[in-house]
């Protein structure tokens, strides 16, 4: 199995390229199911999750292709399938995508349910809900929600959760609905935005993404486009906190500052210089060690938490003590426990971090257990003293693109090793 060895210490200096966002490139993957005609999608980022998408998609009978630009073709004119089946769900939550889509254009689903994840209990009732309150039967049966519709008709719909993926999901099922749904309490991501960027570009009605308020109008369908699928924050994010933490200096280039607010507010708060343009965000830590940051996690525009793991690193080399709350999932700081084994001093009480800073944290065989929470673990082996070996990197490799070759390039001293 393929292992990450780090070995730490090296100050992180250089130019890295963002990667297309994955919780960007997956609804939009999902939503070609949509599409009579071909859609072209650029800047989609090479990642597991993706090739796991994309073969989801070719078993239902979309015909993928990718040319010499690393541009993605897909043609769902001819899918004669609608089935997610649980071999692949299992092992990405994301694939609930497909239900909207499949259920608006074809009336038919049969989605296997992701069941319990590393990070909390992580429901899809919403997504159930709100698809039934749209007019689909829908049972839940030996693991699968099996959905049925003649024409999905257009709804208000409030929801009781701020849900991303659920969002997404509605919006999509809404854009071949009958009439206009409103859908309130909707998830205000960037990635949310960008979808709808997306499905208007393919012909659908979408108004209001990036509010708390969207309102699709039916139609009656879709056709092909071409889209350039927006920077990943999160990725971004990671090696921004990264150069922070080792004292570097760090540009990242082909993302977008807007999209990270509260993340470069705490890097500011954290000691760091950060200065942004047209396209890149520069970190400078000027070799100094930073500051500890308190962290509260929400819904966007607030702090995300898909950036809490990689924060909890930050803090527990950094200078003082700071808490770090988690507010979105149960459950999410499997991380810390092994930081713990690094010499992190970090106690969690209930759904609080508290981190106090150490000057020096040594290396340790560590086990990756979620995407951002392996992300984190990378972070603590760039300073620890010492070889750390990360093992269960299939985490890392489901969200960031090339991670080992992309540090490298930052003077990193990290690799992949087969044991
Ligand atoms: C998405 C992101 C993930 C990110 C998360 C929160 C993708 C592919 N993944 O996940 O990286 O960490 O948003 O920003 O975009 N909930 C319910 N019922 C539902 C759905 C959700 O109670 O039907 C709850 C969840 O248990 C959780 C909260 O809502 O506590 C937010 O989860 P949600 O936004 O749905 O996360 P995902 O869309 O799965």
């Amino acid at each position: 199995m393929d292992k990450l060895l780090i070995t730490g210490g090296s100050r992180l200096e250089g130019e890295v390229r963002a990667s297309g966002a994955k919780n960007a490139a997956l609804p939009i993957l999902a939503a070609t199911l949509l599409a009579e005609g071909e859609c072209v999608l650029s800047n989609v980022p090479h990642l597991r999750d993706v090739t796991t998408t994309m073969e989801l998609l070719g078993r239902m009978g979309v015909v993928l292709t990718v040319d010499e630009r690393m541009h993605i073709h897909a043609d769902a004119s001819r899918v004669k399938n609608f089935e997610a089946p649980y071999d692949l769900v299992k092992t990405m939550r994301a694939s609930i995508l497909v239900l909207g889509p499949l259920l608006a254009r074809f009336g038919e689903a049969d989605v296997s349910l992701p069941g319990g994840c590393a990070i909390g209990a992580r429901p899809v009732n919403l997504h159930i809900d709100g698809m039934r309150a749209m007019g689909a039967e829908i049972s839940v049966e030996n693991g699968y929600i099996h959905a049925r519709a003649k024409r999905l008709r257009g709804i208000r719909y409030s929801m009781e959760t701020v849900t991303v993926t659920g969002t997404e999901n509605l919006m999509m099922a809404a854009t071949l609905a009958d009439g206009r749904t409103l859908l309130e309490n909707a998830a205000r991501e960037p990635e949310v935005v960008d979808l709808a960027h997306f499905l208007n570009s393919m012909g659908a009605r979408v108004q209001g993404a990036g509010t708390d308020t969207i309102m699709v109008d039916g139609v009656d369908c879709l056709s092909g486009c071409k889209h350039h699928v927006l920077p990943d924050r999160i990725e971004t994010g990671t090696y921004l906190v990264a150069a922070a933490m080792t004292g570097g200096r760090v540009r990242v280039r082909d993302t977008r500052a807007d999209l990270l607010e509260p993340v470069l507010a705490k890097l500011r708060e954290s000691g760091a210089r950060v200065d942004t343009g047209n396209g890149w965000i520069e970190v400078d830590m000027d070799r100094r060690r930073p500051r500890s940051v308190n962290i509260h996690t929400a819904p966007h525009p607030a702090f995300p938490t898909d950036m809490q793991a990689q924060f909890c690193a930050l803090n527990s080399i950094a200078e003082g003590v700071a808490t770090v709350t988690e507010n979105v999932f149960e459950n999410r700081f499997m991380h810390v426990l092994e930081m713990q084994r690094m010499g992190a001093d970090i106690q969690i009480e209930g759904n609080i971090a508290i981190c106090r800073g150490v000057e020096q944290l040594t290396a340790a065989p560590v086990m990756a257990t979620d995407l951002r929470a392996s992300a984190s673990l990378v972070l603590a082996g760039l300073v620890a003293e010492g070889d750390t070996l990360i093992d269960r990197i299939y985490h890392i490799d489901r969200g960031y693109d090339n991670i080992e070759e992309k540090f490298s390039a930052l003077g990193g001293v990290i690799r992949r090793v087969h044991t």
